[in-house]
């Protein structure tokens, strides 16, 4: 069946469901993790002793946040700060609280798919940080790229933080840096969080947690997909696979199906076929290096000016620009 055709008008949700598991091999699409369910078992990961990089990224804020802000409004002048896949902002108020107590005149805009997240953060700094401005939106990377270059006139700094770009394959995140190179001016800048190479074995087990709060969250996906689409996986048929590739750097996770099973997804009237051991490729996690970083930003048009690492340099922050060819 073509998935196009369907229905006169199918949500992106329904559309991407149907063409990933249509296809071969079968694959959905990680964004599709953060419901409200979704964000809280995310909530959950950050706080998990194998989950480094939340962590990571936090000590380096905490320790450099004067030299990353110096780095944001080196000339003064004010600014706009634009944030791709908020969250729950926990690691971004340390720098507005910053930005606060050392007079910098700016506004926040924090920019999120899950509309849960962006009205928690809202609300939740109009409590916490009443001077700071803010605006916040809902919507996908790449579809709120457009809106940025109408935010205002002024200096921006997007930031994308948490190693978010590592749900990108190489190929598109290239396209992604170059639409944010084509969406800025020069003297904008960017603030980008990129998970580090490291030992195989943590990599693997920041993503396949002891307590099952990872693979509980990979399964949501198919909660999802039974609650709004009105399908009937049952979760326990499948467990949660994950694989890392220290070659291409690439930690890959699955739902893999433990029998030879059918499932019916009736909002979109189709049947799903699954073989015993099948596999849904649900998310990528992309580890990096310097070099490769340096690679992806150049080939797109843009160029690293200052990187922040934490102690044991497992992660990094890097602050870049448009080229100056
Ligand atoms: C939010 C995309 C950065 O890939 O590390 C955490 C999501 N997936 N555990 C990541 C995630 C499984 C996370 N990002």
């Amino acid at each position: 069946m073509n998935c196009k055709d369907q229905k006169v008008s199918v949500s992106t949700f329904e559309k991407e469901v149907c063409e990933g598991l249509s296809a071969f091999p079968k694959y959905l699409s990680s964004k599709f993790f953060y419901d409200e369910v979704g964000d809280e078992l995310f909530q959950q990961i950050m706080e998990l002793p194998e989950y480094y990089l939340t962590r990571a990224e936090y000590e380096i804020f905490e320790t450099q946040k004067s030299e990353i802000i110096r780095g944001f409004d080196s000339d003064n002048e004010g600014f706009d700060l634009i944030e791709l896949g908020a969250g729950d902002g926990k690691k971004t108020k340390i720098l507005l609280r910053e930005l606060l107590d050392k007079n910098h005149d700016f506004t926040y805009n924090p920019i999120d798919i899950s509309e849960n997240a962006i009205e928690g953060l809202v609300k939740n700094l109009d409590l916490e940080m009443p001077k700071v401005i803010v605006q916040g939106q809902i919507g996908e990377y790449f579809e709120v790229l457009d809106r940025l270059k109408h935010i205002s006139d002024r200096k921006k700094v997007i930031m994308v933080l948490g190693s978010n770009i590592g749900n990108l394959l190489h190929p598109r995140a290239i396209q992604f840096l170059k639409k944010l190179c084509n969406a800025i001016n020069p003297g904008d800048l960017l603030f980008m969080g990129f998970d580090q190479k490291k030992h195989p074995q943590k990599v693997l087990d920041a993503y396949n947690d002891k307590t099952g709060v990872t693979a509980a969250f990979n399964k949501n996906i198919l909660a999802r997909i039974n609650k709004e689409l009105d399908a009937n996986f049952d979760l326990d048929k499948f467990m949660h696979w994950e694989t890392y590739d220290p070659e291409s750097g690439t930690a890959k996770s699955y739902l893999v199906s433990k029998e030879k099973q059918t499932v019916d997804i009736n909002s979109l009237s189709l049947e799903v076929h699954f073989e015993a051991w099948e596999s849904i490729h649900t998310e990528i996690s992309q580890k990096y290096d310097d070099d490769i970083v340096k690679w992806l930003t150049e080939e797109s048009g843009l160029e690293v000016v200052q990187s922040f690492t934490n102690e044991n340099q497992e992660y990094k922050d890097y602050l870049i620009t448009k080229a100056t060819k």
